[in-house]
């Protein structure tokens, strides 16, 4: 695997690699690397004929009063991870590199940016937009792919891919999870063994709301309101938001009958975390 840190390299290297061997894929992730990124690695692997992946904490996606500064770095074991992944380029550059002084254009995905996470991260989906246009421009993938636990964010980058014709495809990969049904997330690693029980119930609240849909529940208030039930379990847990949205526009919807996101986020101690079901159109 090449490691390069430059936007130059990166673009030398991949005149290469795609002369040589076809389509490229591309990962973008933030590293502290689990077996979520791994399979949007092998899935890019399986469809592509070269896989990039990037590893770069994006500053500009994290609020003033966020975790950035503690954001878990593993940045060598992130290395013999996509080694071993096969990974061929990967991309991890500075801040500076990124952002160089007197950078001051953005990418704002208006009106979806402003729903679920957005309501409570003001400007994080300008973060992702901006921070996700530059890799594409700069490492020209013919696929990149994503993973359905960041619903939210698949549904803002949709939105840009088609209204900024960029030529690509996005891939989006399933959750994986731990075998208790707890999402993996690099932040996953804040919970203490106490929270990191309590944080199950995001899950549990999820099935319950996936099982009344399959006993032929439809309307999203009396699902909204099984959901509040189970999450009433755990006091500890701090709602964010439970929603059920049209999983393109990220608008709330009355009912699940042609497919809905039923998407949550909250605080366990002082850690957000977030998980959601894609139901499909009955
Ligand atoms: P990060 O949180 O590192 O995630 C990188 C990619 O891994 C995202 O597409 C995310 O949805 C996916 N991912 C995380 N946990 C997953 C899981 N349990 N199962 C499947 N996929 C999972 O998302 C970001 O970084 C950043 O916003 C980024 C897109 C890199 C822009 O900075």
């Amino acid at each position: 695997m090449q490691v390069v840190t430059t936007i130059a390299e990166t673009r030398a290297a991949l005149r290469e690699l795609r002369a040589r061997q076809g389509t490229v894929g591309l990962v973008p992730t933030m590293g502290a690397l689990h077996a979520g990124h791994i399979s949007l690695i092998r899935a890019s692997r399986a469809q592509c004929n070269v896989t990039v992946a990037s590893i770069f904490v994006n500053p500009t996606q994290f609020g003033p009063n966020e975790d950035f500064s503690k954001y878990p770095r593993t940045f060598d074991e992130d290395c013999r991870l996509l080694e071993q992944e096969g990974v061929d380029l990967l991309f991890a550059p500075a801040a500076v590199e990124m952002y160089p002084p007197g950078a001051s254009t953005i990418v704002e995905v208006e009106g979806i940016s402003d729903r679920l996470d957005g309501v409570s991260r003001p400007g994080h989906f300008r973060g992702v937009a901006t921070v996700v246009a530059k890799l594409f421009h700069i490492v020209g993938p013919d696929r990149a792919f994503f993973g359905q636990k960041d619903a939210a964010q698949v549904a803002v980058l949709r939105s840009m891919v088609r209204d900024l014709n960029f030529p690509l495809e996005i891939v989006v990969c399933p959750t994986v999870r731990e075998t208790d049904g707890l999402a993996l997330s690099s932040r996953n690693r804040y919970l203490s063994a106490e929270e990191r029980k309590r944080a199950l119930i995001l899950r549990r609240a999820l099935a319950e709301m996936e099982e009344s849909v399959k006993q032929g529940e439809i309307q999203s208030a009396s699902l909204i309101e099984s959901g509040l039930k189970i999450l009433a379990r755990e006091p500890e847990v701090r709602l964010d938001y439970l929603r059920i949205v049209d999983p393109d526009t990220l608008e709330d919807i009355g009912d699940i009958r042609n497919g809905a996101l039923v998407a949550i986020a909250a605080w366990v101690g002082s850690t957000r975390l977030i998980d959601n079901v894609l139901i499909k159109p009955q």
